[in-house]
């Protein structure tokens, strides 16, 4: 049976999920290289699943991948950590000591595992905005894959590529639904908005004051030209992705890997000329009845 190799330098496509119904459904279609999990994605997979038996469920999904990625390809599972500290534990640690408990317990049941850390874990006083880096490194001396997740400027990319990361995650959706509101008009989850980003009247083009980046594609563009200038080795995996359009413009800047919510996978097929055409090209095929009727007789 035919399977696809992968060459090293094309983008390779990701599934986003945590739910094995749309992993062994995007898998049998030979072309997804890998997953990508959260903690959110898998509460989702929780709520339908069950999960009791949460270890099990993981090694079903880890040995998926190992047999139905394409060869040549990543082929890896993104597991994230969750930084809940323990009492007197500095955040580093817990970083390091939650990714190494993923890595021992998991990455055994088919070798391919990478461990999502954050680019900053930081969200109260106290905490240690640089956890992340420091894990990551620390990771990386040991060989142990990761994932820099969250990253939403093209300086956050820049330390993930610094600490060793394997992959770095621009959030390309996220960083739109936090820009698209300052144009005055509203975005669905799912909706479109314009790489070249959009006006916000008199200030110019709406962009995320912190990055200075008019859109999530201008994010991945952004990276993709950094890396290659700095010949970083860190792949770009783009993430939060909500629209076909969006896929394509990381696959045009330069992303290294796309991870998809199965919904935009299954979209990423539409066209309503595609429809028109394939309706069209079925009813030529019913005024030849030889054309027909090879397909009745003859059994490959
Ligand atoms: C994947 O690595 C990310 O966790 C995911 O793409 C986030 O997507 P969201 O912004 O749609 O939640």
């Amino acid at each position: 049976m035919y399977s696809l190799s992968r060459a090293e330098d094309i983008m390779q496509i990701f599934i986003d999920s945590a739910d094995i119904d749309e992993i062994k459904e995007a898998l049998s279609w030979g072309i997804v290289s890998g997953i990508t999990t959260n903690p959110a994605l898998i509460q989702k997979a929780a709520k339908k699943h069950g999960m009791d038996t949460f270890g099990r469920y993981l090694d079903e999904i880890l040995n998926l991948v190992r047999k139905k990625a394409p060869r040549n390809s990543e082929g890896t599972v993104s597991l994230e950590v969750i930084g809940q500290a323990h009492e007197g534990e500095t955040l580093d640690a817990c970083l390091i000591r939650e990714g190494t408990v993923l890595w021992e317990r998991f990455n055994r049941v088919a070798e391919n595992v990478v461990i999502k850390v954050p680019i900053n874990p930081w969200t109260q006083q106290g905490d240690d905005k640089y956890a992340g880096i420091k894990a990551v490194n620390h990771l990386s001396k040991k060989e142990i894959k990761t994932n820099v997740t969250l990253v939403h400027s093209p300086a956050q990319a820049i330390m993930a590529a610094e600490a060793g990361a394997t992959y770095a995650s621009p959030f390309l959706g996220g960083l739109d639904d936090a820009i698209a509101p300052k144009t005055g008009r509203t975005k669905d989850k799912f909706g479109y908005y314009p790489r070249e980003g959009e006006s916000e009247g008199h200030y110019g083009i709406a962009h995320d004051s912190t990055s200075m980046m008019v859109s999530g594609a201008h994010l991945v563009e952004t990276i993709a030209q950094i890396y290659r200038i700095q010949e970083y080795e860190t792949k770009i995996l783009a993430a939060s992705l909500r629209h076909p359009v969006q896929v394509a413009e990381a696959a045009a800047a330069g992303a290294h890997l796309a991870t998809i919510p199965f919904p935009v996978l299954e979209k990423m097929l539409d066209h309503p000329l595609t429809k028109d055409r394939m309706d069209a090209f079925t009813a030529a095929a019913d005024d030849v009845p030889e054309y027909k009727k090879l397909f009745e007789t003859e059994t490959p």
